[in-house]
């Protein structure tokens, strides 16, 4: 058997520029690249510099040309609304070339942001798509974010226009989407000109003077269609934020012609899709998997892309998934392992999975968190297709390392997200800057410059880009990941080194609750630790030391109870639902360093039940040592 993973890996690094101009000959490009890489400044690297395209061009308009007019390009499947709607790559083309104009007559111009809050209806594709025609740079915020989050990131975008809906519909009740984002945009100290609002009939948004009714700009005839403005192969396509340890999320900028070549290769090349298979992502449209593998990759490849409006499980069972599968016949499909943890709880054996044809099938890929060896068997064992897990991160837009099966299938070996994608020069660092042996685990680098698709920047914060990415190691980019390469060069990522949490595939910071905990006037101060959850991976503990004096210090244990919920109300309302905390411990007192640095990974090993890393600069070891039977009773 040729090695097609180790050629195409060797040459990605050996000559770059060849690699990825030869990628690039599968994008449509206005100026077509002459060059690779800019190096010229490092450690700030761009790709296609000379490169002029339109993404938008590429996921629908030239499909059309090809003869795709009448191929399925997005089928939204909404168990929660009981419905299945199939759009045309046409009849996409044409509702996304009239947003664009609704964007563009609502005042949107080239390289102005665009706010995307809304839930996974076929509206924020187009509304994505739409953008990209026209040039403007979308930042799409997961609707589980509170108003406070959103008002975060509407002060960091600037946006012209923000898009929502009047509500999202979730597992148990409809959420209200317009309040929230009124709520933010009040809060906020940049006001947008116009909120572009989808009425949904589950639930009726207010109207007001900003506001714009989607159905009404979108009828046709109301509006010129916009066509593909030309953009810079380096300009900006959106801004994906994302959680550092940090209050203030991260603007992940994201350029276009690296972006789409990267797309284009990864999901010919690694996840072996073709044009016209049907593909499908249980994501978010608010995650970067969403961004990549729900919206552009599969467009972009001419693959018909599934669209998701419900959950693993009890929308309406555990057998959703794969009646998706069977019905739309999905030959790729992509979730996280939390959703097949919750599939396998509620059917074990497998017996609605049995109830289905999945013969379509042919490789499940997992990503966003860990894929633990118990839900990889399991899995395995159920459908009898390879069972593929991939690492990556939003920065980085694509996989780090996967199981390349597109090129070739290499031997899966459980608890590895398999080995280095073509252009990712991973390297597992020591303390000191000293690559560690193989076996010997340290913190997972990438050697600069990273591949096309990657991050060039922070929006608006290149300081922050190095200090936060490129400062640990000199050129290196630090991913923030723990693990370790073994001898034959697999990848195992074992968790965040930093104190980032991941609750479901969902990334928050320790930060941002921290900080809504600390808004509660009993509060002196707080720490949170993303603790091990047999579901989600992992869920947030806080652990809290209430302010001196009479008021807080002769509480009753029903008003400590009270006190508790109130916290925990808190942070919902401020982060979001999606953030909710598993316990409050109210104590006396938190484990530091010498310099103040509160001991969060000492206490989350204490609370899994793990052995914990004492570090020697701990300020006062009685205190942690009383902590001890709080964190693991
Ligand atoms: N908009 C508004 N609220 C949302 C939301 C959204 N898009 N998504 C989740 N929420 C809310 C839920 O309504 C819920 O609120 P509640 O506590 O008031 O009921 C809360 O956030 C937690 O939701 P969820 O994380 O979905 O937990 P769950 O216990 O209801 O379901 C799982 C557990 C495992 C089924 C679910 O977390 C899941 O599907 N995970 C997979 C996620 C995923 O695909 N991640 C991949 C990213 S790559
Ligand atoms: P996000 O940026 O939200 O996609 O989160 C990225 C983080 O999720 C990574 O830095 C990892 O900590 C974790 N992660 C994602 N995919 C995997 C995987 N396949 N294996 C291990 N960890 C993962």
């Amino acid at each position: 058997m040729t090695n097609a993973y180790r050629a195409a890996y060797d040459l990605s690094r050996s000559d770059p520029e060849r690699f990825w101009l030869d990628a690039a000959k599968a994008i449509n490009w206005i100026n077509p690249p002459k060059r690779a890489l800019d190096d010229s400044r490092p450690p700030f690297y761009r790709w296609f510099p000379d490169a002029r395209l339109n993404v938008c061009f590429n996921a629908l308009d030239r499909h059309v040309i090809a003869g795709r007019a009448d191929q399925p390009a997005l089928i939204y499947d909404s168990p929660v609304t009981d419905t299945v709607t199939t759009f045309t790559y046409a009849e996409l083309l044409e509702l996304v070339g009239r947003a664009a104009g609704v964007l563009r007559d609502l005042g949107v111009r080239q390289g102005d942001r665009v706010v995307v809050y809304l839930p996974m209806i076929p509206e924020a594709v187009i509304t994505m798509l739409a953008c990209a025609r026209i040039g403007a740079v979308h930042s799409v915020v997961f609707g589980g974010f509170a108003p406070a989050e959103l008002a975060a990131r509407i002060d960091d975008a600037r946006p012209t226009v923000v898009v929502t809906a009047s509500g999202g519909v979730e597992r148990t009740r409809v959420i209200p989407y317009k309040p929230m984002v009124d709520e933010a945009i009040e809060r906020a100290r940049h006001k947008p000109d116009r909120v572009l609002v989808v009425q949904r009939p589950q639930v009726e948004a207010e109207m007001g003077e900003r506001d714009v009714d989607w159905a009404t700009a979108m009828r046709p005839g109301a509006v010129e269609p916009a066509g593909c403005v030309p953009v810079a192969a380096t300009d900006p396509l959106y801004v994906l934020y994302t959680s550092g340890t940090t209050g203030k999320p991260k603007g992940i900028v994201r350029d276009s012609g690296g972006y789409a070549v990267a797309l284009q290769y990864s999901m010919t090349h690694l996840y072996g899709m073709q044009p016209g298979d049907v593909w499908f992502t249980a994501s978010d449209v608010g995650w970067v998997v969403g961004h990549s593998y729900i919206v552009y990759a599969p467009l972009i490849v001419g693959c018909t892309t599934v669209l998701f409006e419900g959950k693993p499980v009890g929308t309406p069972d555990a057998s959703t998934f794969w009646r998706i599968v069977q019905q739309h016949r999905v030959r790729g499909m992509f979730t996280a392992p939390t959703a097949l943890r919750a599939i396998k709880k509620e059917d074990p054996s497998g017996e609605l999975l049995k109830a289905h044809d999945t013969s379509s099938l042919q490789t499940l890929f997992m990503a966003g968190e860990r894929l633990d060896p118990d839900t990889w068997q399991w899995a395995t064992d159920m459908l009898g297709v390879p069972v593929v897990d991939n690492w990556w991160q939003t920065e980085t837009g694509w996989p780090i390392a996967i199981n390349p099966v597109g090129l070739q299938r290499l031997p899966i070996k459980p608890g590895s997200a398999t080995v280095p994608s073509p252009g990712y020069d991973v390297r597992v660092l020591d303390e000191r800057g000293e690559q560690c042996p193989p076996g010997t685990e340290g913190a997972v680098c990438i050697k600069l410059p990273l591949p096309p698709g990657t991050l060039p920047t922070l929006w608006g914060d290149d300081e922050r880009y190095v200090s936060s990415y490129l400062s640990a190691y000199d050129g290196y980019y630090l991913t923030g990941d723990g693990g370790y390469i073994d001898d034959d060069g697999y990848v195992f990522v074992l968790g965040r080194t930093d104190d980032v949490l991941n609750v479901a595939g969902h990334r928050l910071s320790t930060g941002g609750i921290e900080a809504a905990l600390s808004s509660h006037p009993a509060v002196a101060e707080c720490a949170v630790i993303g603790v091990r959850d047999q579901l989600k991976g992992q869920v947030p503990r806080a652990l809290v030391v209430l302010k001196a004096g009479e008021q807080w210090s002769t509480l009753t244990d029903d008003q400590l109870d009270t006190l508790r919920s109130e916290l925990g109300a808190v942070v919902r309302e401020q982060v979001g639902a999606i953030a909710t905390l598993q316990q409050v411990d109210i104590v006396p007192a938190l484990p530091k360093t010498r310099s103040g640095k509160i001991l969060r990974k000492t206490m989350r090993q204490l609370a899994d039940g793990d052995e914990a890393l004492v570090p020697s600069t701990i300020e006062d070891a009685s205190v942690l040592n009383d902590l001890r039977p709080v964190l693991h009773p």
